[in-house]
C-alpha cells in the first residue's frame, strides 16, 4: 500500500458527511483528526464512516487541531459561514490542500482578508461549488464550450427550494441569520452566482434586485412554538424534515435544529425566501436570477436556460437531460444526462475526489478558486444591498481584482 493521506475535519456537521464517507471510501485517505465544539455532531459524522471515533483525534477548537497537527496532507473545513475565513487562513498559510464549503466568508472585509492569504501563499484551494463538479452543469459547459450556441449572450437560471429547504434556512441556528450565514443567496445561491458567472465568461459589473421576506413574514395569529399552534398539522412546515442525507439520523437532525419547531413565520430570523436578481457582465453578457422558497414538484430544483448567437441550451438539474437547439435549423436535440451517484446530483463525490487529486499532485489547482468565491460572493452581497436599498450595485475592480461597490 502507497502512502495514505491524512486528512482531518474542521466543522462536522451535516456537510462534512459527504467528505467524510467519500473521502474515507478511497484506500489512499485516512481520517485522523476533527474538530468540532459539538461532539454528537461529529460521533454522527464519523458514524458515516468506518473510522471510529476512537481512532480519531478530536479537538474541540480548530486552533489546537492546527496546533497539535503537524503531519496532515489536507483539510475540509465545513464550518458555518461565518467561521471560514480564519481556519481557512491558517490551513492556507501552512500550506495544506484545503477544501472550504462555500460561501468563501460572509463579507467582502473577510473575503478580502482570504484573498491576500492566497496571493501571499499561493494555496491548492478548492471551494466547495459541487454543483460545477455534476454530470448535469458539466454537460451545458460542454456545448457552450463547444460553440454550438455561439456566444453566450443571456442566462436565466433559478433555484426552486423545496418546504424542506426553506426550513432549515428559515430555522437553522446560524443560517436564519445574516450576521452568520451571510443571508439567503450567499448561503443557497451563491453556487448559482458562481454557476451563472462561470457560463458568462466575464466578471459582473452590476446587479439589481428585488426580494426578501415575502412569503414567511411574522403572523401574529400564530403562537411562537408548533407545539402551542392549533393548526399545525396542516401546516407545511410542521416537522419538515431537514434538506440532508443526514437527516435520516435523529440525533443530528433534532442537534442541528434546536430551533427546528418554532414557528416558521415567527421565528426571528432576517434572512430573505424570494429574491430576483439581474447581473451585467463586462463582456456584455446580462443574466437573471430567480431564488423561490416553497416549490415541489415538476421542474424544482434548478434550471437553467443559457441563449447564444446560434442556439440555446436549458435544462433542469433532476430531470438528467439537457436541451440544445440550433436557431439556424429550428432543430432539438435533447440529450440525457445518467446520473448514478447520489450527492448533489452526483457532484458530491467528484468533489470531494478532487481535494484527494490536489494531495496527489500538489502543483494541481482546481478552477473553483478564491477568487470564484469572491465574485460569488460580491454578487450575493451587492444582491442583498440593491434589494435593501432599492438601487443599482457596480462594481469597481482595482488592480488587484478586489471590488468596490458604487
Ligand atoms: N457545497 C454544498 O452544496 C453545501 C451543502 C450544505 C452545506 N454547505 C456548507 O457547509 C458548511 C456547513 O454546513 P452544515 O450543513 O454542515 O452545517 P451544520 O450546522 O450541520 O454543521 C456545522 C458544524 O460546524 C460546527 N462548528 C461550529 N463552530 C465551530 C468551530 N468554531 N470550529 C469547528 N466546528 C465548528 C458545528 O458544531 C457543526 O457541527 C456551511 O458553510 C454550508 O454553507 C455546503
Amino acid at each position: 500500500m502507497e502512502k495514505k493521506f491524512k486528512i482531518a475535519i474542521i466543522g462536522c456537521g451535516a456537510r462534512s458527511i459527504a467528505y467524510a464517507k467519500n473521502l474515507t471510501a478511497a484506500e489512499e485517505v485516512e481520517l485522523v483528526a476533527c474538530a468540532d465544539p459539538d461532539r454528537e455532531h461529529l460521533r454522527t459524522m464519523s458514524s458515516y464512516t468506518a473510522v471510529k471515533e476512537e481512532q480519531l483525534r478530536i479537538y474541540s477548537d480548530w486552533k489546537d487541531l492546527c496546533e497539535n497537527e503537524q503531519d496532515l496532507d489536507g483539510v475540509v473545513i465545513a464550518t458555518p459561514n461565518y467561521l471560514h475565513h480564519q481556519p481557512a487562513a491558517e490551513i492556507i498559510r501552512r500550506g495544506i490542500p484545503l477544501a472550504l464549503e462555500k460561501p468563501l466568508t460572509t463579507t467582502m472585509k473577510d473575503s478580502e482578508y482570504l484573498l491576500e492569504a492566497v496571493r501571499d501563499f499561493r494555496p491548492q484551494l478548492l471551494i466547495g461549488f459541487v454543483l460545477r463538479s455534476t454530470p448535469f452543469y458539466r454537460k451545458i459547459r460542454e456545448v457552450v464550450d463547444s460553440g454550438a450556441i455561439g456566444s453566450v449572450i443571456s442566462i436565466q437560471a433559478d433555484e426552486l427550494v423545496t418546504p424542506g429547504v426553506s426550513s432549515v434556512i428559515s430555522r437553522s441556528p446560524w443560517r436564519r441569520h445574516t450576521a452568520m450565514s451571510g443571508g439567503t443567496m450567499m448561503e443557497k445561491c451563491s453556487h448559482d452566482m458562481d454557476l451563472i458567472n462561470y457560463f458568462a465568461g466575464g466578471r459582473p459589473i452590476a446587479v439589481n434586485s428585488f426580494g426578501g421576506s415575502l412569503l414567511f413574514r411574522p403572523n401574529p395569529n400564530l403562537p411562537r412554538k408548533c407545539a402551542d399552534c392549533k393548526v399545525k398539522e396542516s401546516c407545511l412546515y410542521y416537522k419538515e424534515p431537514p434538506f440532508s442525507e443526514a437527516a435520516g439520523d435523529a440525533t443530528l437532525q433534532k442537534s442541528l435544529n434546536d430551533s427546528m419547531y418554532e414557528c416558521i413565520y415567527n421565528i426571528d430570523k432576517d434572512v430573505a425566501d424570494n429574491q430576483v436578481v439581474s447581473i451585467l457582465y463586462s463582456n456584455g453578457v446580462i443574466a437573471n436570477f430567480t431564488l423561490a422558497f416553497n416549490c415541489r414538484g415538476t421542474r424544482g430544483g434548478r434550471n437553467i436556460h443559457i441563449i447564444g448567437t446560434k442556439g440555446r441550451v436549458w435544462g433542469n438539474i433532476d430531470e438528467n437531460q439537457i436541451g440544445v437547439c440550433d436557431t439556424l435549423s429550428g432543430q432539438t436535440q435533447i440529450i440525457d444526462i445518467p446520473v448514478t451517484e447520489k450527492g448533489h446530483n452526483g457532484g458530491d463525490r467528484k468533489h470531494a475526489m478532487t481535494l484527494l487529486e490536489m494531495m496527489k499532485d500538489r502543483t494541481f489547482r482546481p478552477d473553483q478558486d478564491a477568487y470564484a468565491g469572491y465574485l460569488s460572493n460580491a454578487l450575493c452581497i451587492a444582491s442583498d444591498i440593491s434589494a435593501a436599498e432599492a438601487r443599482q450595485i457596480r462594481f469597481q475592480y482595482d488592480a488587484n481584482g478586489f471590488i468596490k461597490f458604487i
